[in-house]
């Protein structure tokens, strides 16, 4: 695993773009790093990037990107206050799982991005993104049910808030019974968009007094 040396943003991307840690760097198009901005509150972790993702060079652009932001609209949280990643920053080729030796070699540049962004609260898309940033193991309906889940990358704790993969709700876009799966994404975004800002309000309010 790379070591980051970065001390800011821009510095990180330098590092990631010459990124040779494994072999998804030999079939890569684009390293895809993130959109968004570093200074987001919010931030959200995929799993790797598709296709699309490859050739634009940013993450969550294709259809299930396009998804992702209808929901987002839906939770009404601004496009400018979330910051959005993946787990690995190069495509798997044919969109396999990536690996475990290649989420390690990514680990890094992950806990770089956290740490840099230091977002209040994260939202993970799909299992793999999940124990990337949390180290809990277990189905995704097991991982959906904890409410305490925390990414321990920076001296504090930060909250973790799963969903759903985009790729998954996707595929059960017309299906008629998925109603509640799509209200109880909405009402996670929501939840995590909420307490990020609550966190915010706390962190203002003590600036106010204390200094
Ligand atoms: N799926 C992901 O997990 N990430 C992307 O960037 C696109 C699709």
């Amino acid at each position: 695993m790379s070591t980051v040396r970065a001390s800011d943003h821009g510095s990180l991307v330098v590092e990631v773009l010459r990124c040779t840690a494994c072999r998804l760097c030999l079939h890569r198009k684009n390293v895809v790093i993130a959109r968004g901005p570093a200074s987001a509150p919010l931030m959200l972790v995929g799993e790797a990037p598709g296709e699309c993702e490859d050739r634009q060079g940013r993450p969550f652009v294709g259809p299930s990107g396009q998804l992702l932001d209808r929901l987002l609209a839906r939770a009404e949280i601004p496009p400018e206050s979330i910051y959005i990643c993946n787990a690995v920053k190069c495509r798997p080729p044919a969109n396999r799982d990536p690996s475990p030796g290649e989420l390690k070699s990514c680990r890094s540049w992950l806990l770089g991005q956290i740490r840099l962004v230091r977002p209040h609260v994260i939202l993970t898309a799909g299992r793999t993104a999940t124990t990337a940033v949390t180290a809990t193991y277990g189905p995704m309906g097991v991982l959906l049910s904890h409410r305490d889940l925390v990414c321990r990358f920076c001296d504090q704790p930060i909250p973790v808030v799963p969903l759903y993969h985009p790729a998954y709700l996707l595929r059960r876009l017309h299906d008629k019974t998925s109603g509640p799966v799509f209200t109880d994404t909405v009402a996670r975004l929501r939840r995590a968009w909420v307490g990020a800002n609550s966190v915010t309000a706390v962190e203002e309010a003590e600036t106010h007094v204390f200094h």
